[in-house]
């Protein structure tokens, strides 16, 4: 019987290659010490999950018929514990994998003896193992979804290279950042110079748990951390964040204007109780809403200062973090570029004259950003571009002297997540 790790770890890769679903937030719940191999093992076979598979191919007698999931899996496991796990023993490698694939719902019985003997035969030499697999085009690790976010994230042209480097500085397994809420940093987190309160974890440093449990800080990529470091010096009483959990933004919002009120959004009740938690948990107010954003702000009259509209999206930029990102399905895009339409027309209508409204999604696809505000451009003739951000975290050719008004970090520049966002400001 496998450990339990190795059950996790293949029920993950299950979810997302069998259903094109996303590996789930708590899926290594309850493994303990072996949390750390279970994650090292579901990112590298994630990540390398057309090399593996190119590996077995020439090695199978009719190498054209399909290969069941189960047996992909398995051997997937096996080969990267050999490969890239030297701490993992043949015995363990090759053994688990094969009761692996004797398991009627997670393996494929059949191909026991199959698993068996090539795990066997790499075991011989696991260097070579790993020369071989890494020796593989890595472009085969790269599923079309990925590899159109690849060229929306270097758009509008890429130097020759550029796309290869940038994958594979998206394979290494993301290192976080933290801001600090309040008092000193503990040990390990160094100061990131261009933002204040942005902290970075130290080589080697452990995670800083208790720091975050007791809300002296809290994890924020520093794509969130900059976007939010908007220039505006407008007087500013009533902020919405109209898709606000898990707080983290509704967070730098309430610290930053102090004196406004603050409505925050969200429409999944579950999701809106951690954001009424989390912000308890911090000692900040607000006034936390469960609807859905663009219902609420078509039946509401009031207005707001500040607007702040980080839509739920594909979430392509956040492919460092979420290995899996390359093989979802991807078929909710349309559904959600029109709740994008949708929300930021309704926000749009609610911003008072005076007032920033600033639209984000961590994601590089055109539409999810750049279509809305040639859209907002043309339906909206009140609003104007607010260039609130140094032109350094804009592209080439969309600033304002120094500064911006369409945020979009370039990935090759910037070590952050993709983040594409926009700012308007209402005449
Ligand atoms: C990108 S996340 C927001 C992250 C958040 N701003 C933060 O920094 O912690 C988008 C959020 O919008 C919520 N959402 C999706 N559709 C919504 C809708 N129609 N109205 C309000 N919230 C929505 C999602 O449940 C999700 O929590």
């Amino acid at each position: 019987m496998p450990t339990p790790a190795r059950l996790h770890v293949a029920h993950a890769l299950h979810e997302v290659f069998g259903e094109g679903g996303r590996v789930p937030d708590i899926w290594d719940r309850d493994l303990g010490e072996d949390a750390q191999l279970a994650l090292a093992l579901l990112g590298l076979c994630l990540r390398r999950w057309g090399r593996l598979q190119a590996w077995v191919k020439p090695k199978l007698k009719d190498p054209d018929r399909g290969v069941p999931l189960g047996t992909r899996v398995a051997l997937a496991m096996g080969l990267v514990q050999l490969a890239w796990l030297p701490g993992v023993s043949d015995h363990a490698a090759v053994n688990e994998s094969v009761d692996l694939a004797a398991d009627r719902d997670l393996g494929f019985p059949p191909h026991k003896g199959l698993v068996n003997a090539l795990l066997r035969r790499a075991a011989k030499d696991r260097p070579a193992l790993a020369v071989e697999l890494d020796a593989l085009p890595a472009a085969l690790d790269r599923s079309p979804a990925a590899e159109r976010a690849l060229v929306a994230a270097l758009a509008p042209h890429h130097a020759e290279g550029e796309l290869e480097a940038l994958w594979a500085r998206l394979q290494q397994p993301p290192r976080p950042d933290f801001f600090l809420l309040k008092g000193e940093a503990p040990e390990g987190l160094l100061p990131v110079p261009e933002l204040p309160g942005c902290l970075a974890l130290a080589e080697g440093a452990p995670f800083p748990r208790p720091w975050l449990e007791s809300a002296g800080g809290m994890v924020q990529d520093r794509s969130s951390q900059a976007l939010l470091a908007y220039a505006w010096d407008r007087t500013v009483t009533r902020i919405l964040d109209a898709c606000a959990a898990p707080g983290g933004k509704t967070t730098t919002l309430a610290l930053r204007h102090p004196g406004a009120t603050l409505t925050a959004l969200e429409v999944h009740p579950r999701r809106a109780a951690r954001l009424r938690q989390t912000l308890e948990q911090r000692g900040l107010e607000a006034r936390v809403i469960q609807a859905d954003a663009a219902e609420w702000l078509e039946g509401n009259e009031c207005t707001f200062d500040l607007i702040l509209l980080d839509a739920p999206c594909s979430g392509s930029g956040t492919l460092q973090k979420h290995p899996e990102w390359p093989w979802l399905r991807h078929d909710d895009l349309p559904r959600l570029v029109g709740l994008q339409r949708r929300l930021l027309q309704a926000a749009t209508d609610r911003l008072a004259s005076g007032g920033l409204l600033v639209y984000a999604v961590c994601s590089w696809l055109p539409e999810e950003c750049g279509a809305h505000r040639e859209w907002l451009t043309q339906a909206r003739p009140d609003l104007h571009p607010a260039a609130v951000w140094p032109a350094a975290l804009g592209t080439a050719g969309d600033t304002e002297g120094n500064t911006t008004a369409h945020f979009r970090p370039h990935p090759m520049r910037w070590e952050g997540e993709g983040f594409q966002g926009f700012a308007v400001c209402r005449a």
